[in-house]
């Protein structure tokens, strides 16, 4: 408990000496591998880690100059891996900032379990919500217009459809080339690999397996030509 504390303070001191100014290179990095040190240190820390994959990291960050980039790796690391604002589109982030920003002022609805967690957690002041927001917004996910590929109701379709808007929105497939797609969708395959050990589920009797290739192929009918 007493190391878990120190560091936290440890974190805290950290998390403020890189917001205070424009970070170095290597200082973001350093204040993800704090955080994580922080979690190994909680009995929550394995459940925290598996919320968000370590598949993104503050180096690939869109526009990572910006006070928004700087915020998130400021604040939404403190307790899981960094999230990507391409995850989800742009009318959910407000609510997910909300949710977390909750979490940070240790009123969330997990406030058991992040007790122990929460010394030196800080809070964004309402400024920074809003430039966390904006960015996340700035940078989201383009869903899936169904109207625009009228052919996702066709049998062909369903495991796009199902296996991928199991976390976040149906994504665009014009967002990519279909070379493209298949690296993201093996990432993906990995994401669902490690979330899932969250809630430790197996897989459901009767629930649609993962057919990659099925996905890739529609991926590639529809995606930017490369
Ligand atoms: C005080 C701890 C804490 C901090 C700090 C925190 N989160 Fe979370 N986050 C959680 C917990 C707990 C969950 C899992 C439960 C849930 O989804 O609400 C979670 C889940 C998530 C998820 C996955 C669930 C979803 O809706 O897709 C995203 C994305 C996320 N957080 C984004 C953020 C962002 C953005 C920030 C920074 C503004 C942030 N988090 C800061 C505790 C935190
Ligand atoms: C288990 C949860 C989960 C499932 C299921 C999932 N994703 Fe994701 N997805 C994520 C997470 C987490 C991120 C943000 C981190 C990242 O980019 O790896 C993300 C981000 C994305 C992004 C934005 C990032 C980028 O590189 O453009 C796209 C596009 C995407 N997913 C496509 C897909 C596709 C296609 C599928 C189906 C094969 C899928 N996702 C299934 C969790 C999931």
């Amino acid at each position: 408990m007493r190391r878990a504390l120190l560091h936290a303070v440890l974190l805290h001191a950290v998390l403020v000496a890189a917001g205070s100014h424009a970070f170095a290179a290597g200082e973001a990095e350093r204040a993800v591998d704090e955080a994580k040190r922080r979690w190994s240190e909680s009995p929550h820390g394995p459940m925290l880690e598996r919320i968000l994959p370590p598949s993104y990291s503050p180096s690939s960050l869109p526009d990572p100059d910006s006070a928004g980039a700087k915020l998130a790796i400021q604040y939404c690391v403190q307790c899981h891996n960094l999230p990507n604002p391409a995850m989800h589109q742009a009318q959910k982030w407000p609510g997910i900032v909300q949710r977390m920003v909750v979490r940070m002022q240790g009123k969330g609805n997990m406030g058991e379990l992040m007790k122990d967690m929460m010394a030196g957690v800080r809070a964004p002041t309402e400024a920074e919500k809003a430039s966390i927001v904006a960015y996340f917004e700035k940078h989201s996910q383009k869903p899936f217009d169904p109207k625009r590929y009228p052919d996702i109701h066709e049998p062909q379709a369903q495991s796009f459809k199902l296996a991928c808007s199991q976390c976040h929105v149906l994504p665009d497939p014009q967002r990519y080339t279909a070379r493209e797609w298949r690296a993201v969708v093996t990432r993906m395959e990995k994401n669902m690999e490690w979330m899932n050990r969250v809630v430790g589920s197996q897989p459901v009797r009767g629930e649609p397996q993962l057919r990659v290739e099925e996905i890739n192929a529609y991926l590639a009918k529809h995606a930017k030509r490369g």
